[in-house]
């Protein structure tokens, strides 16, 4: 798919169609886009947790809740975690930004679910077992889609300000 099509096209998929199967070859790709992201300084700090296995995405999403509740017909999920380093945090969504669109182009779905800031942060950690030091950006669902949701971007005209902000 084209890199512009793939771009508009993406969008957040929450519903999978029930037993799919992602190769572990296609993961790997779309964890190596993800690892291509751009760095600060160029510490590439972080780490792609990838569950495939039912028992261990379904602990996640009792883990995450609500925030994560389609999480059980996912075929795999991606964990971003990050050292914690300066730019932790732009450097993981970068990260992710990158998987999702990665996921778009392979022709499957996928969905951001919230990490940095939430309360099951440490919890999340601890499930995928990470060394201490390491912060969770956030897990991404990916499945085969059952659905082809319909959401409007802002048109082009009302965010893009030539040289400065005027109305
Ligand atoms: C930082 C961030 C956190 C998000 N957290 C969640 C989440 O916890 N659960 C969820 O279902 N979607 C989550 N989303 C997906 C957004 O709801 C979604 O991107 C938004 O509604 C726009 O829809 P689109 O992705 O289809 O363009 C998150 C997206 C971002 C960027």
């Amino acid at each position: 798919m084209d890199f512009f099509e793939t771009v508009k096209t993406r969008r957040s998929i929450r519903r999978y169609k029930k037993s799919g199967v992602i190769s572990k070859e296609d993961l790997l790709k779309i964890a190596q886009a993800g690892s291509c992201a751009p760095s600060a300084r160029s510490v590439n700090p972080w780490k792609f947790v990838i569950l495939t296995e039912k028992d261990r995405i379904i602990g996640l999403e009792k883990i995450i809740g609500n925030n994560g509740r389609f999480l059980a017909d996912a075929s795999a999920a991606i964990v971003i975690i990050c050292e914690d380093t300066k730019y932790y945090l732009e450097d993981g969504c970068a990260a992710a930004q990158n998987i999702l669109l990665a996921v778009r182009a392979l022709g499957f779905g996928a969905c951001w679910i919230a990490g940095d800031k939430k309360d099951y942060c440490e919890e999340v950690l601890k499930y995928l077992e990470a060394p201490s030091g390491f912060r969770l950006i956030c897990s991404i669902a990916i499945g085969i889609p059952d659905e082809n949701p319909v959401k409007e971007k802002p048109e082009i005209g009302t965010v893009v300000k030539w040289e400065r902000y005027q109305e």
